[in-house]
């Protein structure tokens, strides 16, 4: 099995989910997202069990989709709620797949597992996105033509930010690399710090009375099946302590659409107190060049030329930066036997 289905993943950001009813295909199964006349957001099965129509197509009333083909109309749970025609009685089989969800820290979480287990206590702590006072959060929905953990895997190996992202590494000058990584059982945690760099672009937009010589520490920490927390400081070259002027938080939540393409949700912030319309604009253009050009890009690249899902089965050359990737693979690969009772 390729993927954990008793966990919360992030089927939309709240502000995609508008009146209109929304597609998404998530962990391969075809769901219809949409918003109730109350607001509350529902996520049931698209397909139609009549003739089969796409729900999403169809239109919203009170808390329930109204199939666009022949009006029969399901709620949030995925039970026919009205039947139009004849004597109005609901067939039994006239339902369709009905996924619990939460709208929580600026997104509409999703369990596609059993839904006696979707307790909203588990959904990850991205309630830094919740700041709003103190960051300026760009949010994008990317899509990936690549597996949604050869985006972890990249996320833990900030190796690769010196020779794929000029924006965010000083290539005359990128400083001494130190990586280190930590795990327990559900979580790895990467680090990276370089040090006696020359001022990068980032740094200079979001840090601009910051030194032109500074130390760098990236912290990513990876929780199942697919999030990734981004923390990123720098200080003066040689300083103690990281400058808090300088943090910026970089969240990455990775839904599988199939076994081999991912939905990418990324907010990133910036200081409130630098907040202009140019500056977000430049933000957000920065960010789309680095995931969409860079990242996604070779990583689509790779994962046409794996033909599978499976990394670890082709035997890749395994170097030292690959050290937090691979446990973060083994647990995920260890929490997914464990759910398929392997
Ligand atoms: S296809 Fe949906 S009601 Fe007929
Ligand atoms: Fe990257």
């Amino acid at each position: 099995m390729t993927f954990l289905k008793n966990a919360w993943y992030v089927a939309a950001f709240a502000e995609e989910l508008a009146a209109e009813p929304l597609f998404r295909r998530l962990l391969d199964e075809q769901v219809c997202l949409f918003r109730g006349e109350s607001g509350a957001a529902h996520a049931v099965g698209d397909v139609c069990p009549h003739r089969f129509a796409p729900l999403h197509e169809g239109k919203v009333v009170g808390e329930t989709i109204q199939c666009p083909y022949h009006g029969l109309r399901f709620d949030g749970s995925g039970a026919c709620a009205h039947n139009p025609h004849g004597d109005g009685r609901v067939p039994t089989a006239a339902k369709v797949a009905g996924y619990p969800v939460v709208e929580r820290h600026s997104a509409i979480w999703i369990w596609m597992g059993d839904a006696a287990r979707a307790d909203p206590a588990l959904i990850p702590d991205f309630s830094i996105l919740d700041q709003e006072d103190r960051f300026v959060f760009i949010r994008l929905h990317l899509h990936s033509d690549g597996a949604y953990q050869l985006i972890s895997d990249n996320l833990l190996d900030l190796s690769h930010v010196e020779f794929l992202h000029p924006f965010l590494a000083n290539q005359t000058n990128p400083g001494e690399p130190h990586f280190e990584m930590t795990s327990d059982e559900t979580s790895v945690t990467s680090t990276y710090v370089t040090t006696g760099a020359d001022k990068t672009g980032l740094y200079e937009a979001t840090w601009p009375e910051g030194p032109e010589r500074i130390d760098t520490l990236s912290i990513i920490k990876w929780q199942a099946p697919s999030f990734c927390f981004g923390h990123m400081r720098a200080r003066p070259a040689g300083a103690n302590d990281w400058a808090e002027e300088s943090y910026g938080p970089n969240m990455h939540m990775i839904t599988p659409e199939t076994a081999s393409t991912a939905h990418y949700f990324w907010a990133g912030g910036y200081r409130r107190d630098l907040e202009s319309a140019e500056f977000t604009e430049q933000f957000r253009a920065n960010a789309e060049a680095i995931f969409v050009g860079e990242d996604l890009r070779i990583i689509a690249a790779a994962q046409t030329n794996m033909g599978t899902d499976d990394l670890l089965g082709l035997k890749p050359v395994i170097l030292g930066v690959d050290a937090a990737a691979v446990r973060a693979r083994r647990i995920l690969d260890g929490l997914i036997k464990a759910e398929a009772g392997l």
